[in-house]
């Protein structure tokens, strides 16, 4: 297997290719990207054989921008017949991997999978039987082991694989699935929850969004994310010219700033998260989130940058760079992760962390 699958958005397959072409090569692992337009998904085959392998070790998961999902892949089974498919799947997969935790029977994220999906499931209990009878797969779903991946491109065609649970998306498809929350005043809200459970460990929700905790919501209106912050009982402060939904000031939870997001200074000191959903240029917003962070003002951000019309995966690693850049400078010592989200179209999410600054007593500086 020298290939690596990654999942993306369809119509985000050449900033794919880019990014998984540029970040291997900073691993010192060189190859190419074929890509298809639209078709969701980047296979990148590596010149030297065992370096896909290496690469799905080494690449951290959690450094691709513009991938859902990463698998170690060989070549395509094409034509299976639709008697028995399942053999050339366990003969790909013997002594390519033993013991896994997990099997995902996937499709792309096109409409032209839908119908194939509904394939997929049927086909998923007993192409685990036979895994399970060749010790392939565990009797038991194992959380910490790797998964297999059978990947239908098309009908009785597929690529065959596996990722490592420890580096590669949780989710099915790449993609969390949740629900749209009837009481939410805007769609958007699916976004921030969606961030939550990409960037933060299920373990450090009750920790890192607990309770109590004060937040700032920059372009609130109407409220889709403020929502997701008073559901997790927290104070927010709402900045944005516009309307908020008079469910959210019901709760007591919310004080509403009609005031620019640019301009606006938290009125107390101990806020924990900013999030940001203004539509403003990339480098400004990543600029404010950058002064943010180096005042002290708060200690985790969740913002999107709204991607160009071309050169999409550079405009965006400019800005992640600048934003880089500038906490280095004022040595905060932080985490920086970015992802396109499914629930994002021309925008990616951000998230930093802040652990620590450098520079004692920064934040009464202010
Ligand atoms: C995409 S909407 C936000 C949707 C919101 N996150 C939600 O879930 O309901 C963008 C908002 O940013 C606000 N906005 C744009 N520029 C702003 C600024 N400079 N200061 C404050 N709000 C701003 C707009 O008024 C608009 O309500």
């Amino acid at each position: 297997m020298n290939k690596i699958i990654v999942y993306c958005r369809p119509g985000f397959e050449k900033e794919c290719a880019a990014e998984i072409t540029e970040k291997a090569a900073a691993h010192n692992v060189f190859g190419f990207s074929r890509v298809k337009d639209n078709s969701g998904y980047v296979i990148f085959e590596c010149y030297q054989h065992n370096e896909a392998e290496q690469l799905l070790r080494d690449l951290p998961f959690s450094s691709l921008i513009f991938a859902r999902q990463m698998i170690l892949t060989g070549e395509l089974l094409r034509d299976l017949p639709s008697e028995d498919r399942i053999t050339p799947i366990v003969g790909m997969l013997t002594g390519a991997i033993e013991g896994a935790g997990d099997l995902r029977v996937e499709v792309p994220d096109t409409n032209e999978s839908k119908e194939l999906m509904k394939f997929c499931r049927k086909f998923t209990v007993p192409l685990r039987g036979a895994l399970r009878k060749q010790k392939i797969l565990l009797g038991q779903e194992k959380p910490f082991r790797p998964v297999i991946h059978v990947f239908f491109i098309a009908p009785g065609c597929c690529y065959v694989g596996y990722s490592y649970s420890n580096n590669n998306s949780p989710f099915y498809m790449g993609i969390p699935r949740l629900k749209f929350p009837s009481d939410a005043p805007s769609r958007s809200t699916l976004k921030l929850e969606e961030a939550f459970h990409v960037f933060i460990p299920a373990d450090e929700w009750d920790e890192r969004l607990g309770s109590g905790m004060y937040a700032v919501d920059l372009g609130a209106c109407p409220g889709g994310w403020t929502y997701q912050l008073v559901k997790r009982s927290m104070m927010v402060h709402a900045v944005d010219n516009g309307t908020m939904a008079e469910s959210l000031m019901a709760t007591g939870q919310v004080i509403h700033h009609r005031a620019d997001g640019f301009r606006f200074e938290p009125p107390r000191n101990n806020v924990y998260w900013l999030v940001c959903d203004m539509v403003e240029k990339p480098a400004r917003v990543a600029q404010l989130v950058a002064d943010w962070m180096v005042k002290g003002w708060c200690r985790e951000a969740i913002f999107n940058l709204k991607l160009p019309m071309k050169k999409r995966y550079e405009e965006v690693s400019q800005n992640l760079t600048l934003l880089r850049e500038q906490l280095k400078e004022n040595h905060v010592h932080s985490e920086i992760h970015a992802r396109q989200l499914y629930h994002d179209r021309e925008e990616v999410t951000v998230h930093v962390r802040r652990f620590w600054s450098a520079v004692p007593g920064r934040r009464d500086e202010r």
